[in-house]
């Protein structure tokens, strides 16, 4: 949740370091801080609000700070203590010899705390770290300056989720990382070493990175890395070969990198189908080689994920289902699958979903289910992730890196792949059959196309957004395979424009909810020209009877939808299981315009941060 950067070279670190954080603020950004060397000491920074806002008290610290050739750097997401300065880190060490930054929970930090505090050592903040921090000062007393020992010994006195990054007064030029539970990589380019939470902070820098292990402590110097397990034996690592581009993860002219990663979406699209078919074929197994045979024992398949990528899973489910009524499918948020005792075992393929591979639940759920001898597969946008390395077969995402913490690209990302999957594991079971795989493949080439001309409507959706926003709420309503996308658009409604929105299917409306609508509620009913038309357009009547406006997605040409809404979007017409991959971008556009015209913070929404790695 927290963003982490660390820096031991030979330049300057503090503005590597800001630099590192600006790039990771997404993950968490209600306060920073900073540690640089100076004098013999080590020297915070810290401040409630943005890095912008820390950049500015960085310049005014002595010019030896400045000078500083290593530190250490944060951005936090509070989880415990409230949003203060002192809560923010860096924290020190009473004696200050240890200064650390962390990510994750520490879940014994009061045992820790009770037990430092009847030593006479005196805590200053009300957060789960400042344990760690006291500690670690202890053990590395007691070790007389051995800090691997030290480290090693702090590990196995936490539990919980940690990705922690140190410095020791009296090690200038050194910087020490621990890792169990929370995401950390590491870089060497030849004179300086780098950690941070997330490898878009490290890609200007090199591409070939080095990520943690569960259970893996480092030590970053200018002479490189060295990496050791928790039991302070040394290990060797290769580095992987990141090839995202450091120009990805800019804003460019657009004003949120929201906006651009939604127009970005033609071409992950694009992308994703280039890469895994062949003309009219899929063309998956290159990158997934399943066991031969696997499929035809396969008898159910679980999709698990949370959030935006859970929706994406039901889109999954919906195109599988379509084409094969007989395998028996089950989509699951990960939360709830790893408290459930879900059937697993060798009959059982489990699909898990997670653009950033770290979200905690999601590797949980990940956990159990192969303890059950189920056959895992994830895609994941990110690789060298925890889920990359802890499934049998990752599928990667060609959506780059996402920076908006809304997920927009990622999850055209996920839906393609998923698309494609549920095609080349059908085609395996022989349940595919040549001209769905041909007609398929084919809506999904044309798709591009139709999606730019979709995001070409932005000032048509504006003025909708702008005669909308003053609604109280939103429902969006829409059947079978807009079911999904109700849910998405709902989602992104709430996360970035705070407005209430309910996702409904259409004909449960009559149900309940119906009560709740009067002339403030904006219900957003997605029509397309399918064989459920007709029953969709009585529910949207329904509501108009109830008096609340309607404004409706309905396919081009489909003039009968023109009188049964107050507005309407048209949009190009698809293949019926295929609708997600066009129905998602006019409410992407309609949150983003809502939460623009309400003057909300679209990149970085309150309250929330880009990947949870906590529970
Ligand atoms: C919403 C959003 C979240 C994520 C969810 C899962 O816009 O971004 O709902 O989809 O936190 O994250 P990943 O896919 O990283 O596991």
């Amino acid at each position: 949740m927290c963003g982490i950067m660390g820096y031991a070279g030979g330049s300057p670190a503090s503005g590597i370091i800001i630099e590192g954080l600006a790039r990771q603020e997404y993950r968490g950004y209600d306060s920073a801080g900073i540690a640089l060397r100076s004098d013999g000491k080590i020297i915070s920074a810290k401040i409630v609000g943005r890095v912008s806002e820390l950049a500015d008290k960085v310049r005014e610290l002595p010019s030896k700070c400045l000078e500083s050739a290593s530190g250490i750097g944060h951005t936090r997401w509070a989880t415990h203590g409230g949003v203060t300065e002192t809560n923010a880190h860096p924290h020190e060490s009473a004696d200050e010899m240890v200064v650390l930054v962390h990510n994750g929970i520490i879940e014994n930090s009061t045992e820790i705390k009770d037990e430092l505090e009847s030593g006479g050592i005196i805590f200053s903040t009300q957060t789960d770290t400042e344990a760690a921090c006291q500690l670690l000062a202890v053990l590395y007393g007691q070790c007389g300056g051995d800090a691997l020992e030290a480290m090693h010994r702090l590990t196995e006195r936490l539990t919980g989720a940690f990705a922690l990054v140190i410095m020791f007064r009296d090690r200038p030029g050194e910087i020490w990382c621990a890792r169990r539970g929370s995401p950390l990589v590491t870089a060497w380019d030849g004179s300086a070493s780098y950690c941070a939470s997330d490898p878009t902070a490290l890609l200007s820098y090199t591409h070939d990175l080095c990520f943690l292990e569960e259970d893996e402590m480092a030590r970053l110097s200018p002479d490189g890395l060295k990496f050791y397990g928790f039991d302070g034996n040394a290990r060797g690592k290769k580095s992987i070969r990141l090839n995202w581009d450091s120009v990805m993860a800019d804003k460019g002219h657009y004003e949120h990198f929201m906006r651009k990663e939604m127009g970005e979406q033609p071409d992950v699209l694009r992308l994703t189908v280039d890469a895994h078919t062949i003309v009219t074929n899929v063309a998956l197994e290159k990158s997934i080689s399943l066991p031969k045979g696997l499929m035809k024992k396969i008898r159910r398949v679980q999709f698990v994920a949370c959030g935006t990528s859970y929706y994406a899973t039901l889109v999954a489910r919906d195109i599988m289902e379509s084409l094969d009524g007989d395998i028996e499918i089950r989509v699951e948020t990960a939360s709830e699958y790893r408290y459930r005792n879900v059937r697993g075992g060798g009959d059982t393929l489990a699909v898990f979903v997670s653009q950033s591979g770290e979200t905690a639940d999601t590797l949980a759920a990940a956990r159990i289910a192969r303890a059950k001898g189920t056959h895992c597969i994830a895609i994941t946008n990110v690789r060298g992730s925890t889920i990359d390395r802890e499934v049998e077969h990752t599928i990667l995402s060609l959506a780059g890196p996402e920076i908006g913490v809304a997920a927009t690209k990622t999850f055209m990302g996920q839906i393609s792949l998923l698309a494609l999957l549920v095609m080349h594991l059908l085609k395996e079971r022989g349940t595919l059959s040549a001209s769905d795989e041909a007609r398929l493949i084919s809506g999904l080439r044309s798709m591009p196309a139709l999606q730019q001309s979709v995001l070409e409507k932005e000032r048509e959706i504006k003025a909708l957004a702008d005669k909308y926003c003053g609604s109280k709420g939103f429902f969006f309503i829409g059947r079978r395979e807009c079911v999904p996308l109700t849910m998405e658009g709902a989602l992104k409604m709430k996360e970035i424009a705070y407005l209430p929105s309910e996702a409904y299917a259409a004909g449960e409306m009559k149900h309940g909810p119906i009560a709740m609508l009067d002339e403030q509620l904006t219900v957003v009913a997605l029509v397309p020209d399918t064989d459920l038309r007709e029953k969709t357009l009585s529910n949207v009547a329904e509501c108009r009877a109830r008096k609340a406006p309607t404004l409706m997605l309905a396919s081009d040409g489909d003039d009968g939808a023109r009188a049964c809404a107050d507005d309407i979007i048209f949009i190009p017409r698809t293949e019926p299981e295929l609708f997600p991959f066009i129905g998602v971008i006019p409410l992407q556009l309609l949150a983003y315009h809502t939460a623009k015209a309400l003057g909300r913070d679209i990149d970085m929404p309150r309250n929330l941060a880009k990947s949870v790695t906590v529970e």
